[in-house]
């Protein structure tokens, strides 16, 4: 059955031995983001865990985080599928996306605060770099609309709490939610916005999906989850909100109005620069008894932030290169995890049917993704196994021959890019392609049978269990 909120989730995940309650007393301001960040910069993916902050001092509000990104196994728990399924499940919702349905009990208007009684500094709102950035920020899915076709967008825009009823929100030239907001200030109307804080996991999944304006990432999490997201009226804006949710902050966007936004400290690594930018006019707060608050944290990677949007991106891409470009002997898509989708390194594992397929589809990725590095192997190779791709980087590929330069790339996010009088440097790309072009199989390992038929030897002698690793298990299937 799909999750129906957080709480059932978060249930699975401690059950699974992936959550950390917290009942020390801590400091928002900087205690949570720094044990989070201890969280990512000290322990391998696979040891990583959610984390909920049950006593944030002066609040009487939890505080979860890395409980959507915090590895892939999370995040495939969050998904309701093993990890080797995650691509597959992304496939299969893109194609076919649920519309939403009216909710029938609305938990997230259990309490409804507007007027007077909106105060977002009740919240406890983690300051996720402390000393750097501006404010407390909130890293959640936010809702915006369309005025001219009525259909909404669905994503992540941080947003700096600027006092009781303000926020100022990361709102770059071209992103959906810019252009949601657009359509209305062209009437001299103001933008309604709502951000969603801890609804059931998908919603805040398919919020980070790269897919065209018009798309209402909604209906991807309806795909995701296998049933229609159940949503209620917003209070006092114009907007549907998923009825589950722990909190639901409403707003709007009056035409014009801007403040200063930033510093925050970006998912590459680096403090960003202060911008102008919107200011929300917060309208309500609505939320569960109860409630349980919700921050993704980013900044410096590896985070929850380059977790959620490579693991996303790399379900698009393969979609995209097997369902829209017709490319069907593309086997599958890894997109690093330390690089938040966006500039990271994109590997495609292919079975090549004709000499220069393997930089076909690699330009294809280099051109319709921000991917900064793509590389293409053969279909032998485990693309998760670095191990695995060294020894197909190592083997296979001759870099005189096989390395392409995209160059003239505009990429404001990419920090090796220099800025100079305030215009902003080209970047580029790298594509490789490691595919084998000699035709050499003769593994210098033993046949497969005899390989298998020492496993029972091993066996006997008591050695250590182990799983195949992936990578001789491919190399030895070739032998077959
Ligand atoms: C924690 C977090 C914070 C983010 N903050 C921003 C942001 O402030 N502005 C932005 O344009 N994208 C931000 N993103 C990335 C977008 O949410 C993501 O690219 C999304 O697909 C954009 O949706 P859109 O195509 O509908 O604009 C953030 C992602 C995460 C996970």
């Amino acid at each position: 059955m799909p999750y129906r909120d957080i709480r059932e989730y978060l249930t699975v995940l401690d059950d699974k031995g992936k959550l950390k309650r917290i009942p020390k007393s801590v400091d928002p301001s900087w205690e949570i983001s720094c044990i989070a960040r201890w969280m990512f910069q000290a322990l391998a993916d696979k040891d990583r865990f959610g984390l909920i902050f049950e006593n944030v001092n002066g609040f009487d509000i939890p505080v979860m985080t890395g409980v959507l990104g915090a590895s892939r196994d999370v995040y495939a728990i969050a998904m309701e599928t093993a990890p080797d399924e995650i691509n597959e499940k992304w496939g299969r919702a893109l194609l076919n996306p649920i519309p939403s349905d009216t909710a029938k009990s609305v938990p997230c208007q259990e309490v409804v605060l507007t007027g007077d009684d909106v105060d977002l500094n009740n919240l406890p709102v983690p300051v996720w770099t402390p000393t750097k950035d501006a404010a407390p920020y909130i890293t959640s899915t936010t809702i915006s609309r369309d005025h001219n076709t009525g259909v909404q967008n669905t994503a992540v825009y941080r947003a700096k709490v600027k006092d009781k009823s303000h926020l100022t929100v990361n709102l770059a030239p071209g992103r959906h939610g810019t252009l949601c907001y657009e359509s209305y200030a062209r009437s001299g109307k103001p933008a309604p916005f709502a951000w969603v804080i801890g609804a059931e996991p998908v919603v805040h999944l398919a919020s980070v999906a790269n897919v065209h304006y018009g798309v209402d990432e909604m209906t991807i999490a309806g795909g995701l989850k296998g049933e229609p997201i159940e949503v209620a009226q917003a209070r006092t804006v114009n907007l549907l909100v998923p009825a589950h949710a722990e909190i639901i902050i409403e707003g709007e966007v009056r035409p014009g109005d801007v403040d200063e936004e930033g510093p925050f400290g970006e998912f590459a690594g680096f403090m960003g620069p202060v911008g102008k930018r919107p200011v929300v006019t917060i309208t309500a707060i609505t939320h569960r008894l109860n409630p349980i608050y919700f921050g993704f944290i980013s900044q410096m990677p590896p985070s929850e932030s380059t977790v959620i949007q490579s693991l996303g991106y790399a379900g698009l891409i393969l979609k995209l290169l097997r369902h829209d470009l017709g490319y069907r002997t593309v086997k599958d898509v890894h997109v690093d995890l330390t690089y938040g989708g966006m500039l990271a390194h994109g590997i495609v594992s292919l079975k090549t049917q004709y000499p220069g397929h393997a930089v076909r589809v690699g330009r294809a990725v280099a051109n319709e993704t921000t991917l900064k590095r793509v590389t293409v192997v053969d279909d032998d190779i485990d693309i998760r196994d670095p191990m695995h791709m060294d020894w197909a980087m190592n083997s296979r590929m001759n870099p005189a021959r096989d390395t392409i330069l995209i160059d003239n790339i505009f990429s404001r996010m990419d920090p090796s890019v220099r800025v100079r009088d305030g215009e902003v440097e080209m970047s580029s790309k790298l594509l490789i392609d490691a595919t084998d072009k000699s035709g050499r199989s003769d593994f210098s390992l033993p046949p497969r049978d005899m390989m298998f038929k020492a496993l029972d030897s091993w066996k006997e002698i008591g050695l250590p269990e182990f799983k195949i690793p992936k990578r001789t298990q491919y190399i030895l299937d070739r032998e077959k």
